[in-house]
């Protein structure tokens, strides 16, 4: 993944515009929009997050309206509209996690990494945010960690700290 930094002057590398020629072949002359939402993953997936810039150089290649690509990125939650730590703890928040302790568990992720829900760590390794539910409900509380969505299951604040700790030895 390339650094998270401004996108003022984003180029797309010709092995990316390559792979997003790959996905547009796989549709109909003129149906190319369809590409739309692979492509805003590459994106991702190179830049860790999808900037305005990113969105509008996505629009000029398939040949559509920025608003068409704005309106797809900011509908799925999965797309980062602004840079992300390298490491996004993505915890469910939905009832049944909430139940057994998952605003705790925010609480204790906020306080560990010692920034708020949304915000990046000074170093770049972490940011967290709360989501909808992640279909494990039995093994509440729930986190996942992309872009592989790897899941953990049953936190504690134990399990919480062994995690970050893990983590930070990664990289
Ligand atoms: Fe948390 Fe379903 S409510 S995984």
């Amino acid at each position: 993944m390339l650094s998270v930094t401004e996108h003022k002057d984003i180029n797309f590398s010709s092995d990316l515009v390559k792979q997003f020629d790959d996905i547009v072949t796989r549709y109909p002359e003129g149906k190319q929009k369809a590409g739309l939402l692979p492509i805003l993953h590459l994106v991702q997936a190179e830049y860790g997050w999808v900037s305005p810039e990113a969105m509008d150089k996505v629009a000029a290649y398939l040949n559509i309206q920025p608003i068409e690509v704005y309106e797809v990125a900011t509908f799925y939650t999965m797309f980062f509209l602004r840079p992300q730590g390298k490491f996004v703890l993505e915890v469910c928040r939905t009832g049944p996690c909430c139940l057994v302790g998952a605003e705790k568990i925010m609480t204790h992720i906020e306080k560990s990494l010692g920034v708020k829900e949304g915000e990046v760590t000074s170093d770049g390794k972490f940011s967290w945010r709360g989501v909808e539910c992640l279909a494990a409900c039995g093994m509440a509380p729930v986190l996942q960690i992309g872009p592989e969505y790897t899941f953990y299951e049953k936190l504690t604040e134990q399990s919480v700290d062994q995690l970050i700790e893990d983590l930070k030895n990664k990289i």
